[in-house]
């Protein structure tokens, strides 16, 4: 059984058959998370890309409880540098895990870690994943702009959950992410990466009404809550 749980964001943990997935751990700096960094269990923790409201707590999380970052090779040779256990991957590139297999999809965003003084350290390309079990599939967009490979994605995946970023600005905003349903075909669309600040402060009801007009079921979850794949 996958069960996603959304902790406001692009965070969530994605449990498949007991293994613990973090994606994105932004819930220290997060003015939406609630669950603190210290109870988070994870055995694996996928980051999409360096910028701190995805990197967020992911290296004090596997400090503390050993997971595995598995990211960009640059953005996972950083975190390695800083300690962590690390499994470095690239775009296109699958691999099988005891628990699924892992592929990086494209993104179109920046991947800049901002140190202190404003100089941004470049940490690669940043990545969307797909996760896939036997029988199952998950597509995690990351932070993107639509593109017309989510067609490609879409064709050559039977996506059961799409987890799309809708808070404009940054990312594709609702019309934009409502067409990216039409090309993933997802049986559930849940958003994300709205309402953190209010320069992303898009509603997710206008992006779960556009889906029903072209025939996708959405999901908006409030922060803790939980979509299982059944
Ligand atoms: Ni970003
Ligand atoms: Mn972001």
């Amino acid at each position: 059984m996958i069960t996603a749980t959304w902790h406001g964001h692009s965070c969530y943990t994605i449990d498949i058959d007991g293994t613990k997935i973090v994606v994105d751990p932004f819930l220290t700096g997060s003015p939406v998370a609630r669950m603190k960094a210290d109870e988070v269990e994870a055995d694996f923790i996928l980051l999409s890309h360096g910028h701190s409201d995805h990197l967020g707590d992911a290296l004090a999380i596997a400090a503390r409880t050993g997971a595995t970052i598995v990211a960009p090779n640059e953005l996972a040779v950083y975190c390695g540098e800083q300690g962590a256990a690390v499994h470095p991957m690239h775009i296109g590139g699958g691999f099988n895990f005891p628990w699924g297999r892992l592929q990086l999809t494209i993104a179109h965003h920046g991947s800049a870690l901002i140190e202190d003084g404003g100089r941004p350290l470049y940490l690669g390309s940043p990545c969307g994943f797909l996760i896939k079990t036997e029988t199952k599939c998950i597509y995690f967009a990351g932070d993107t702009g639509l593109f017309l490979d989510m067609k490609l994605i879409g064709d050559r995946n039977r996506i059961d959950l799409a987890l799309l970023p809708i808070g404009d600005n940054f990312t594709m905003g609702v019309e934009d992410a409502v067409t990216a349903t039409e090309y993933l075909k997802p049986k559930v669309a849940i958003p994300m990466h709205y309402g953190t600040w209010e320069v992303i402060d898009t509603d997710p009801e206008e992006f779960a009404a556009g889906t029903e007009k072209v025939g996708i079921k959405s999901v908006v979850l409030q922060v803790g809550e939980s979509y299982t794949i059944e």
